[in-house]
């Protein structure tokens, strides 16, 4: 390691690394208009450096393959879009969205009846169902919603980074539960410590898991919902991978559990299912009274969803749903592909049994690298993104996650590419 630390660029990136954030501080302290206390208080947002090193790598002639962002690549559904565009020249549609219009309705009974499909879990959709202009914003109001600056936020780590920035944003106490390969990267719920339970009103749960790509059974929600009416915590579900699961595995719902929706919300997205992130439309479920507090909180922020987006939402769920079943052969092909030549390449990984992502610990070698060091050398030696653990909280360290969102010739490439510049190390 230490020749490679000589040999390599790593030297200068460790540099560059350094010199950007001194350059942030500095413009930082010249600003006439300081920022609240609490943006300043939230971890740095790594793709944002990410971005800047591509858009580097770009203007150097670099092509470069992106697997940072879970941002899916695959086409929508063209009736999706189709309804889209018929319903965006609708006049009335470009009004603001009203609680118990048509549309509003229907979108409610469609979610509902969803559920019901999938799951088998009845919700009442005038009550238990709340539309959101994507789960991002649904989650990280929920925290603005619920959190006092004495209340104390339970929140798995490595996390996708709106469950411990949400709470951050909403001054609560964010408390880190450390997640391992060891336990399946589930929370040990019997480890919190008493007197953290009794300040603490919420925990996050998300399964399938990003990063790290886990899955619960429901022998596990069970216990949680157990836990949870015990302690009078909150639990909350993002469900944003339902769908991509792989090798027939099937992930359930927590509302499958017996009187779960007494203490849970669960979230859901467009976004990875039906491959529409810009669409931006996500929904919760759950308890009434959790969710009642959030549209409050949501009525005083935002005018609700674009009635166009809605139309389309009633298609993608009420519609055929052969697109969802294609993109995840798509993302199981891709998956086998990736691992399996990673795996040839002498870097052996887990193969993920849902998700899109691939978690992979960094090889031994380059262990005494950070992860966003590590990151930051794919970009500019192999022209490849990926995200450093590091950015999924700090016991993501020492892994960078591969989210699978480019064709697999790409993935391929990359592989090679990843190949020769683990060569330089040799
Ligand atoms: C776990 C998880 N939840 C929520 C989201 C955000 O989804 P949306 O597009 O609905 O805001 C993502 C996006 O990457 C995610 O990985």
């Amino acid at each position: 390691m230490r020749r490679l630390l000589k040999a390599s660029p790593i030297l200068r990136i460790q540099r560059q690394l350094r010199e950007r954030s001194r350059q942030e501080r500095r413009r930082n302290s010249r600003r006439l208009f300081h920022e609240a206390n609490r943006l300043k208080r939230l971890p740095l947002y790594l793709f944002t450096i990410l971005d800047e090193l591509k858009a580097q790598a770009t203007a150097r002639g670099i092509d470069v393959i992106d697997l940072g962002m879970g941002n899916p690549d695959l086409p929508p559904p063209p009736h999706v879009v189709d309804e889209l565009a018929q319903q965006v020249r609708r006049p009335e549609n470009h009004r603001y969205s009203r609680k118990g219009g048509d549309v509003e309705r229907k979108l409610n009974e469609a979610i509902a009846q969803w559920y019901h499909r999938k799951f088998r879990v009845t919700l009442d959709p005038l009550h238990e169902v709340l539309p959101l202009i994507g789960s991002k914003e649904g989650i990280s109001h929920l925290s603005l919603a619920f959190l006092n600056h004495d209340d104390i936020a339970l929140v798995p780590n490595p996390t996708y980074p709106v469950h411990f920035n949400g709470v951050v944003m909403a001054g609560g106490i964010l408390y880190n539960l450390p997640i391992h390969a060891e336990s399946h990267y589930l929370p040990d719920l019997r480890a919190v410590p008493r007197s953290v339970l009794r300040q603490s009103k919420m925990l996050f749960l998300s399964y399938p898991h990003n990063p790290t790509t886990a899955v619960a059974d429901l022998k596990f929600f069970k216990e949680a919902v157990a836990w949870a009416r015990a302690h009078r915590i909150m639990l909350v579900h993002d469900f944003a991978y339902s769908d991509l699961t792989f090798d027939g595995l099937r992930a359930p719902s927590l509302l499958e559990v017996p009187g779960a929706a007494e203490v849970a919300v669960e979230f859901h997205t467009l976004s990875k299912s039906y491959s529409l992130p810009g669409l931006r439309l996500g929904f919760a479920v759950g308890n009434r009274d959790v969710l009642a507090s959030l549209a409050k909180t949501k009525s005083y922020i935002d005018f609700g969803i674009f009635r166009a987006v809605q139309w389309a939402a009633i298609k993608a769920l009420t519609g055929p749903q052969d697109s969802v079943h294609r993109a995840v052969l798509t993302y199981q092909q891709r998956r086998n592909t990736f691992v399996q030549g990673l795996a040839r390449i002498g870097w052996e990984l887990p193969m993920p049994r849902a998700t899109f992502y691939v978690w992979a610990k960094l090889p031994l070698k380059f262990s005494a690298l950070t992860s966003l060091e590590f990151a930051t050398w794919l970009v500019q030696e192999a022209g490849v993104v990926v995200a450093p653990g590091s950015g999924f909280g700090e016991y993501g360290e020492g892994f960078v996650r591969f989210a699978l969102v480019e064709p697999e010739p790409r993935l391929r490439e990359a592989v090679q590419r990843i190949a020769r510049v683990l060569q330089m190390a040799d």
